[in-house]
């Protein structure tokens, strides 16, 4: 091998490293971004609570419907996302359902809707 292919050859190696070395930085940058979207889990405890108490003062203790309609997986089902998401922050106007903009931000209310799929275990 003569001299000025043992360099390039070098320098493509050091590309390919510096290539390795950026792509260790960049995944626990998207694994941060990731967890950034979910509340913190003491957040996550007082978002329960609420949800038990606060919504389940009209939704039911255990969210099987009451003065409102249950918020059980089946019945959320034909809704997406986006409605239950906009429900849950601005309300219905016209009905009992009240804005919760003010207590829960819109990342909480899409982590909210997300347990209400799984179903929210009832106590
Ligand atoms: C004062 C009573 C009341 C409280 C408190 C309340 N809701 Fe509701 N909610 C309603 C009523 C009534 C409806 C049905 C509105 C309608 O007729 O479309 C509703 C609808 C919903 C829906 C849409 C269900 C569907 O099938 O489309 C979601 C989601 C929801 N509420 C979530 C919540 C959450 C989460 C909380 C607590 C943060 C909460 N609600 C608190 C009365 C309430």
């Amino acid at each position: 091998m003569n001299g000025l292919a043992r360099i390039e050859r070098r320098a493509g190696l050091r590309a390919a490293w510096t290539g390795l070395a950026l792509l260790a930085l960049a995944v626990p940058a998207v694994a941060a971004a990731v967890a950034e979207s979910a509340p913190t889990p003491a957040r996550q405890t007082e978002l329960i609570y609420l949800l038990k108490q606060d919504c389940g003062s009209c939704h039911g203790l255990t969210l099987k419907g009451g003065l409102a309609p249950p918020l059980l997986p089946a019945t959320i089902a034909e809704r997406d996302d986006e409605t239950l998401i906009e429900t849950i922050l601005d309300g219905r106007p016209g009905t009992p359902m009240p804005p919760w903009r003010f207590q829960i931000a819109p990342q909480e209310a899409a982590w909210l809707v997300q347990q209400l799929r799984q179903g929210v275990h009832a106590e």
